[in-house]
């Protein structure tokens, strides 16, 4: 990608000079002759780093640099300064100046101090996103507690959906934004319970057809809850889709096949799993293998079956490899134990048939 380099001079045959050798390293280069006309090119343009002397008449380069971040503008400012300046330029680097070179300047020196420049804003905004990412699942989990408070029969039950949830992401080979997404969707896929009554939610028998109703609204809730949040409207929407089936016949939109958002397509096959073998108010959970027999028996129908063909490869090869035992998702002994018509992801007739 090209580095588009702002050289903001006024001595047009000093501004120049650094202009050609810059391109001649590769660089995109614009040249202002003030420090006016250099925002306005700012303010036109994508510019990734900014090479500005230190006195022009006018607006010097320490004023440009304040108005740089009273702008937000996050772009690196490198002045050009005399040796006798160096004091002024030292408290610049407090004031939003990011570096400086010194009069006579090197040639070859530039594109070391922008690369350098450059590398320390990747780094800073990494850490950004980093810390961005921890606070939002920190925040994830206290919305989780929240639901786990009302709801104790599923506390847990999130936690295993993103185990295996994870080994989905490694099959399919997902970005890290990929997987990011769907790890957040996996915790999050039945936060919408939060919004509905305590007695539907905790009835050990079975509910009324307009209880049903009210529990088959939890996808819109949960969509809602997150769909606040405008940075993850790709989770909302899988959060909305998880109770979809492939052929149409699902809710809360009915939507069929492709239609349904990929990342909720694997959410409903590993909650349909994860519901089967765990135990509930009612009964035990089925054996590993009677679910997978019970999630292959409804692909095409429920499941997308390609999807469904990737899950059970990962759980029978896990099942029979020698080195790594399978994994024993009851283990941890968290209740799980869930109301089926709210997270019943089983087949309509299978989940009628279930006694409460
Ligand atoms: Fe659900």
């Amino acid at each position: 990608m090209d580095i588009h380099v702002l050289v903001i001079e006024d001595d047009i045959a000093y501004g120049e000079m650094i202009r050609e050798a810059l391109r001649h390293y590769g660089y995109q280069v614009t040249l202002a002759l003030s420090a006016t006309s250099g925002l306005d090119i700012v303010r036109q343009q994508p510019i990734d780093i900014v090479i500005s002397d230190l006195n022009m008449p006018g607006m010097n380069g320490i004023e440009l640099a304040q108005r740089l971040v009273q702008m937000y503008l996050d772009i690196p400012i490198v002045l050009i300064t005399g040796l006798h300046d160096l004091s002024l330029v030292k408290k610049a680097l407090n004031m939003g100046v990011s570096d400086y070179l010194i009069k006579p300047i090197k040639i070859d020196e530039i594109p070391v101090v922008i690369e350098r420049n450059l590398e320390r804003k990747r780094l800073e905004s990494h850490r950004i996103q980093e810390n961005k990412a921890h606070i939002l699942f920190k925040t994830i989990k206290a919305l989780l507690r929240a639901l786990d408070a009302k709801d104790p029969y599923t506390s847990g039950h999130s936690q295993r959906v993103v185990k295996l949830a994870n080994k989905m992401a490694d099959a399919l080979n997902l970005t890290d934004d990929e997987r990011f997404t769907l790890t957040l969707a996996a915790y999050l896929h039945d936060i919408g319970k939060i919004g509905i009554p305590d007695n539907i939610l905790q009835k050990s028998a079975s509910l009324a057809d307009y209880e049903l109703r009210r529990a088959k609204d939890h996808p819109i809730i949960g969509s809602q809850i997150i769909g606040e949040i405008e940075e993850l409207a790709d989770v909302a929407s899988i959060v909305r889709h998880h109770h979809e089936r492939y052929d149409g016949t699902g809710y809360p939109d009915g939507l069929k096949g492709e239609a349904i958002p990929f990342f909720a397509r694997i959410i409903a096959i590993i909650d349909a799993y994860e519901a089967l073998v765990s135990d509930r108010v009612y009964r035990k959970g089925i054996s590993r293998e009677e679910a997978l027999r019970e999630i292959e028996r409804n692909a095409g129908t429920q499941f997308d079956p390609y999807l469904t063909k990737i899950f059970l490869n990962i759980m029978r090869e896990e099942q029979t490899s020698v080195s790594t035992p399978p994994e024993d998702l009851n283990s941890d002994k968290t209740p799980a134990i869930e109301t089926v018509p709210i997270h019943s992801p089983l087949p309509e007739e299978k989940a009628k048939n279930q006694s409460h």
